[in-house]
């Protein structure tokens, strides 16, 4: 009953050149929207090229991360109004990247949800354990507490229209993947806490993706499992025919 959402991010790859050939390449080959949601999340500068790219197709575009003010004195950063401006769709946040690099914390990863829904992006809110919590047991407790303050202050209605990305930090780009089983169960976990938080439909409403070394051999038995609804993929999305093999296992 959920739609699986499969969400590309490429993380600071390619040229423009290479983004554009890889929209060209993908936008006509792609499932249809009833049977999954495709989003590119894509570096800055290519996201306008990229949205007039794929306009009529079933593709969308995301940003990778964006402040939480509209506008101000923030050198260098990308505002949410200018994302919206040209039509962008989604945007990451709280990736565990822009977490260890950017100081990125959960106190800053819940003004940019906030934010992502005054402005009219949907947020794709990442959260994951490190290897050590994973070793240790505190997973459950660690992803809990994130998701708690990530959505804090979200009405149940936008709980239900956003994305969560679960990424185990120690599968990310390592080729290792966390067992399909393990993933479920962690993502189990998430839907409770947000039952807790705020309601039965919104948990059973809100789609969490896999994220961590996924790939086209790999993504169905993600997929397979109950509260699994799609994936966010770094390395096997930048390939146009790795991404559209990730989208075919889909449906
Ligand atoms: O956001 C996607 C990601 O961090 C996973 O990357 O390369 O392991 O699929 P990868």
């Amino acid at each position: 009953m959920r739609k699986p959402i499969i969400a590309g991010n490429w993380k600071m790859h390619k040229t423009m050149e290479e983004a554009v050939d890889f929209a060209e390449k993908v936008k006509g080959l792609v499932p249809s929207n009833a049977q999954v949601d495709t989003v590119i999340c894509a570096p800055f500068l290519f996201l306008d090229r990229l949205v007039k790219e794929v306009s009529g197709y079933n593709v969308k575009i995301g940003a990778q991360t964006m402040h939480y003010e509209e506008k101000g004195a923030y050198t260098g950063e990308v505002s949410p109004a200018a994302l919206k401006g040209i039509a962008v769709s989604y945007v990451i946040i709280g990736h565990s990247e822009r977490r260890e690099f950017y100081n990125e914390t959960d106190e800053s990863v819940n003004k940019k949800v906030l934010s992502a829904f005054r402005n009219g992006l949907l947020p794709i809110v990442c959260v994951g354990e490190s290897l050590e919590q994973w070793e240790n047991g505190e997973t459950n407790e660690h992803v809990g507490s994130q998701v708690k303050k990530a959505l804090q202050g979200l009405t149940k209605e936008q709980v239900k229209d956003l994305i969560i990305a679960y990424e185990p930090i120690w599968a990310i780009g390592t080729g290792k993947s966390s067992t399909a089983e393990d993933a479920n169960k962690v993502c189990e976990h998430i839907r409770q806490v947000i039952e807790n938080s705020f309601s039965k439909e919104a948990a059973d409403s809100v789609r969490i993706q896999y994220g961590g070394s996924v790939k086209p051999e790999n993504i169905r038995t993600f997929l397979s499992q109950p509260n699994i609804d799609g994936a966010l993929v770094g390395g096997a999305s930048l390939d146009p025919d790795s991404f559209l093999k990730l989208l075919e296992a889909s449906i």
